[in-house]
């Protein structure tokens, strides 16, 4: 498929990404680097916010917008077979090196995690990280991750929380604060300027999209800062924020049907 036929927040995040793709070079060599599963902006380890199963070995996973590729990196260590797809060439570049340095190898494909070239049924678990979970729309990517799980298969993503989208400040420079800036009826397409397209989705709308493709919630985690945390490299995530109110949020579905 060549860009122009990819649906247009898709042509417009490879863009954005490809143009991100170096300033991501080293946070993608410290997180292969480590061996511990943590997740989200302030480092929350697996055993408190168990995002992945604990035991993943033998498991067939697709990590949809895999970026730098660490997540699987993580998997692959413990012996699962990941495959990583992601939109940009330029993260996948970085991914594909560190594979190298690391020795760790894995398939990594070049395209829309709303389509992915595999048969049905092909994967155990899939699971994103900030990937399809907030830069895809979830009317696609959803029954996308339905089509390629086998019965009894989980789907695991993390991304910011609704709370935090509602109160975000469009420019990027300023932090929230305890007010609501816009609606959570209808959210949905988040166009930011100057930066990329995502999407975020009401947990209700996010719990029928679900249940319509076949998924059985398990959880929802909602992530805050822990009290020793200091503010970090993202802006939108202050500390003192993210300690009153959930910043980031991990949702498990296991397909059901
Ligand atoms: C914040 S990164 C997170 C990925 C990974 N966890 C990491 O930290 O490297 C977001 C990634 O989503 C990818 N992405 C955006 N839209 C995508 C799409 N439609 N299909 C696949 N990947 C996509 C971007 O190219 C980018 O590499």
């Amino acid at each position: 498929m060549t860009t122009e036929q990819l649906p247009e927040h898709v042509q417009h995040n490879r863009e954005y990404w490809d143009g991100m793709a170096d300033r991501w070079v080293g946070a993608g060599e410290r997180a292969w680097r480590g061996n511990e599963l943590t997740w989200g902006i302030f480092q929350i380890p697996q055993a408190q916010a168990p995002l992945v199963p604990d035991d993943v070995n033998g498991l067939d996973v697709i990590e949809l917008g895999c970026g730098t590729g660490y997540v699987s990196s993580w998997l692959a260590r413990r012996g699962a077979r990941p495959v990583g797809i992601d939109n940009s060439e330029g993260q996948l570049a970085t991914a594909r090196r560190l594979q190298q340095e690391h020795g760790i190898e894995f398939p990594l494909l070049h395209g829309n995690a709303e389509e992915v070239p595999y048969p049905d049924e092909s994967f155990d678990l899939a699971v994103s990280e900030y990937g399809a979970a907030i830069w895809c729309d979830p009317y696609r990517w959803i029954p996308e991750a339905a089509r390629l799980l086998r019965p009894g298969g989980r789907l695991a993503f993390l991304g910011n929380s609704v709370l935090s989208m509602l109160c975000a400040p469009e420019d990027e420079n300023e932090k929230p604060t305890d007010r609501m800036l816009r609606p959570q009826q209808g959210m949905h397409r988040f166009a930011w300027e100057d930066g990329g397209v995502e999407f975020h989705i009401s947990h209700g709308d996010m719990i029928r999209l679900l249940h319509a493709n076949g998924f059985e919630v398990e959880d929802l985690i909602e992530l805050y800062a822990p009290e020793d945390a200091t503010d970090s490299y993202f802006n939108y995530a202050p500390a003192g924020w993210s300690k009153q109110w959930p910043v980031e949020e991990i949702w498990k579905a296991r397909k059901v049907s």
